[in-house]
């Protein structure tokens, strides 16, 4: 006999990720007893992707252990897994959605889950051999064998997956050359003094950075060979990495009627337009009360948060998402964690010095403190997050006592 799976499900969640998982797992742990259709489009189940471009490039975290759950976690809690499977059409006026294989499924609410995808470098030679993104476990695994020493490895973005990328290659004796667009490394997420810091710390462990640079174009037969520059230079390339930022998957929602604006847009419970769908993670964009204005965040614990948001609201206890965004970066033995957004900022001050690796930014907006930059200062992060928000109630801090490295980190939240 053969058996068919249900065209029905109470919660449809599409896609496969952090924000799914956390989704699915906060519906559990509040009780949630319905059935459940996660339909995912890669071939994995969710896994965490921060690793991907550390240690599982590095050959130093094994795949086992990127899973966020394990395969029975979904069968013990009735979740109905569809793998390879690609949700092409959400019709919100009835409740239903359909996949790329012809699937039909209706559900009494959806949750869209979509995350986002590389941005492309329609450049001539793109398509050749070698030049890779990095999102997916396929994507590592496809470029893991061209990361040998001594080999020659361009990688066009200074972001996060840019520098990440760079630090784990050079642990692997890759030789490593950053193309960046823009006039300093991190410049989407950081201010200038700790771009100038990774641009240093790179450049200490032998990486070539390349700013206000553009690629022209990718040179090679079928396999990338060399990278074009405007005024005519070549890199030499046997790889090339590309970490030119993302593209939020929106469509679906766009294409179903729901309300998208740099993002899909969504309440604090992670509604959107559509009473009965819901979306979280970094497709979304959604408002935070703290900060008073709406933010598209594309970071692990926004998907975490939102997932829990809106599970708390299918259970009927609404728990409204407000938090103050945080992020981590590992590169080399430096790790990076930031609290808050410094896009608004207009000063800062400094605690500690740059030349121990081990220092903590404090950025302000006029009297606001609204963001720290700690690296290897991971008492100073968890303090400042707590102080950042307590800013944002209003509470003012002197920028002082917050440089001031005989007062201790534990005392600022007394
Ligand atoms: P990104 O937005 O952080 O950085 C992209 C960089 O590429 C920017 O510096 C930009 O100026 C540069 N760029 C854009 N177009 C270019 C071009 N044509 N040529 C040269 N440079 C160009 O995005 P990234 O690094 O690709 O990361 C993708 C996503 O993964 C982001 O959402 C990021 O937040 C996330 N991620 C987060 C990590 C973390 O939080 N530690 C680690 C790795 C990825």
């Amino acid at each position: 006999m053969t058996s068919t799976k249900p065209a029905s499900c109470d919660i449809a969640i599409i896609g496969a990720g952090q924000a799914a998982l956390q989704t699915i797992a906060s519906l559990k742990s509040g009780g949630f007893d319905g059935a459940i259709t996660l339909l995912g489009g890669e071939a994995f189940l969710p896994y965490q992707r921060p690793p991907l471009s550390k240690k599982f490039l590095n050959g130093t975290f094994e795949r086992d252990r990127l899973f966020l759950k394990p395969d029975n976690y979904y069968t013990d809690n009735n979740v109905d897994v569809r793998l390879n499977t690609y949700v092409t059409h959400l019709d919100p006026d009835d409740l239903s959605l359909t996949c790329a294989d012809g699937t039909f499924l209706s559900f009494s609410k959806a949750v869209i889950c979509t995350g986002s995808r590389p941005r492309q470098l329609p450049v001539p030679g793109h398509d050749l051999e070698n030049i890779f993104d990095l999102r997916t476990i396929a994507d590592i695994e496809a470029m893991q064998p061209e990361f040998r020493a001594r080999a020659k490895m361009v990688v066009v973005g200074g972001g996060y997956i840019g520098l990440e990328t760079a630090a784990s290659a050079r642990q692997l004796g890759v030789d490593v050359t950053i193309v960046e667009t823009a006039g300093r490394v991190l410049e989407r997420v950081t201010k200038p003094e700790l771009s100038d810091y990774f641009h240093a710390l790179h450049t200490t462990n032998n990486v070539e950075i390349l700013t206000d640079a553009q690629v022209t174009g990718f040179i090679g037969d079928t396999s990338v060979s060399g990278v074009a520059l405007p005024n005519g230079d070549t890199l030499t390339a046997d790889l090339v990495v590309l970490g030119i930022g993302i593209i939020p998957n929106t469509e679906l929602a766009d294409a179903g009627g729901l309300t998208v604006d740099n993002g899909v847009l969504v309440d604090a419970v992670g509604r959107t337009s559509h009473p009965d769908i819901y979306a979280a993670g970094d497709c979304t964009n959604h408002p935070n009360a703290l900060l008073d204005r709406r933010l598209r965040l594309e970071s692990v614990p926004n998907a975490i948060e939102q997932g829990k948001a809106v599970a708390s609201d299918i259970l009927g206890q609404p728990a409204p998402y407000t938090a103050i965004p945080w992020f981590w970066s590992d590169q080399y033995d430096v790790k990076l964690q930031i609290a808050g957004l410094s896009d608004t900022a207009d000063r800062h001050v400094l605690r500690g010095n740059y030349a121990d690796n081990a220092f903590a930014i404090f950025h302000f907006d006029g009297t606001q403190l609204v963001c720290v930059e700690a690296v290897n200062r991971p008492a100073e992060f968890m303090a400042a997050r707590q102080l950042i928000k307590e800013a944002a109630g209003g509470r003012i801090y002197d920028p002082d006592m917050l440089g001031d490295e005989t007062i201790k980190p534990k005392s600022w939240l007394s």
